[in-house]
């Protein structure tokens, strides 16, 4: 089921009872939140991503990149309850990894990646196919980046390929090309290009594939000379991010180093200091010498929290407009809070089930991901 899929049908379900939880007090959802939590024990394990809101993150168990919370999945000891703090391919990832005694939830059912919806699995089977007639598919692997629906990891899983997520795609493409000349990779096209790129594969050796074209707008003879097919997805929080940005931080801070998330584009990317998953950002920056300005491409929530928790740095975001996520945002305290009251009383309310058949084969390419290392 692809995540637009996913959505739409959990739209009818999702149901926070608005009347009872939206509108109180902002200090009593905590402390109900802290009751429930406590109430649950070892049973529950609360999941964070980095670009939850403060009011969110701070009831976390766990906070983490895309990585590291799927390797959370699996190590979940006597817990029986994850409820995710993150967008709904995460959940999904959780709900592959853990074992079937483990439920998930995504206490909004609305908190969805745009990035991930841009590939779906009819469009990736056609591209495909198409690939097969000019190419030939023995030749190539699938890789999928871990923002996308259960299934097109599964068609990763079954067709020889595997996940990556921005902390690794560097190790997942060697992975691959140790086995096959070309890789397709989808959905996001800035991680593809900018790791391949950074891998010192030629740029006229790394196509776009536009779902909408024929040949995904490409000759038989590009495709032929190509080994990086890039599907054309990105993230429209990143793309926000541009080079006169860096440009402009430059100017007025000559010292200040930046770093940014690979979902950005090449161009940022190249002005930049140093990329890397949002957990990289993080470790970077604490790492750092006392004192040193850093410029930060990436969700404004965590660079805001950065500045706060970072009291020896200097934290800018890079961007003058205001880019957050807002399928994140869609978890908010009222969200948490009615989840968490739920399996209180044993009911699990919106939990993330993916199907038996895409569930082993996207565990199989998943799986291939931890054991690359
Ligand atoms: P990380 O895995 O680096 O946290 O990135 C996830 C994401 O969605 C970035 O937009
Ligand atoms: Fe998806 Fe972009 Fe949000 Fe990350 S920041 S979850 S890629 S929409």
């Amino acid at each position: 089921m692809s995540s637009m899929i996913a959505l739409e049908a959990v739209r009818a379900s999702a149901a926070l009872p608005f009347e009872q939880f939206a509108t109180l007090p902002e200090d009593d959802i905590h402390v109900r939140i802290a009751a429930a939590k406590k109430a649950l024990g070892k049973r529950l394990v609360i999941l964070g991503h980095h670009y939850q809101r403060d009011e969110v993150i701070r009831h976390a168990d766990f906070r983490g990149d895309s990585l590291k919370l799927a390797q959370q999945g699996v190590a979940m000891g006597d817990a029986r309850h994850i409820v995710f703090c993150g967008v709904h391919f995460m959940a999904e990832t959780a709900d592959i990894l853990s074992s079937d005694q483990v439920s998930v939830t995504l206490p909004d059912l609305a908190a969805g990646c745009s990035m991930a919806d841009m590939a779906d699995l009819p469009a990736v089977t056609t591209c495909w196919e198409e690939l097969d007639e000019v190419v030939g598919t023995a030749a190539i692997t699938p890789i999928t980046y871990i923002n996308s629906g259960a299934d097109l990891k599964a068609f990763c899983g079954e067709n020889g390929g595997i996940v990556c997520t921005s902390s690794n795609a560097r190790r997942i493409l060697e992975w691959a090309f140790a086995r096959t000349e070309k890789v397709l990779f989808f959905p996001d096209q800035h991680l593809g290009r900018n790791t391949a790129l950074d891998m010192g594969i030629s740029p006229d050796q790394v196509v776009v594939w536009d779902p909408a074209l024929e040949l995904g707008g490409n000759t038989a003879e590009a495709l032929q000379n190509a080994r990086v097919i890039l599907w054309a997805g990105h993230c429209s929080v990143h793309q926000m991010f541009l080079p006169e940005h860096v440009d402009m931080f430059r100017e007025k801070y000559p010292d200040t180093r930046v770093i940014v998330h690979p979902e950005c584009t090449r161009e940022v990317v190249e002005k930049a200091d140093c990329a890397g998953s949002t957990e990289y950002i993080i470790r970077t920056i604490r790492e750092s010498p006392k004192g040193t300005r850093w410029v930060v491409g990436t969700e404004l929530n965590l660079v805001q929290r950065l500045n706060h928790e970072s009291p020896d740095h200097e934290v800018h975001f890079l961007s003058p407009t205001y880019c957050v996520c807002s399928t994140m945002g869609r978890i908010d305290p009222p969200h948490l809070l009615w989840s968490l009251e739920n399996l209180v009383a044993g009911n699990v309310v919106n939990r993330i089930q993916v199907p038996e058949h895409d569930r082993e084969w996207a565990r199989t390419a998943l799986e291939r991901m931890l054991a690359a290392g």
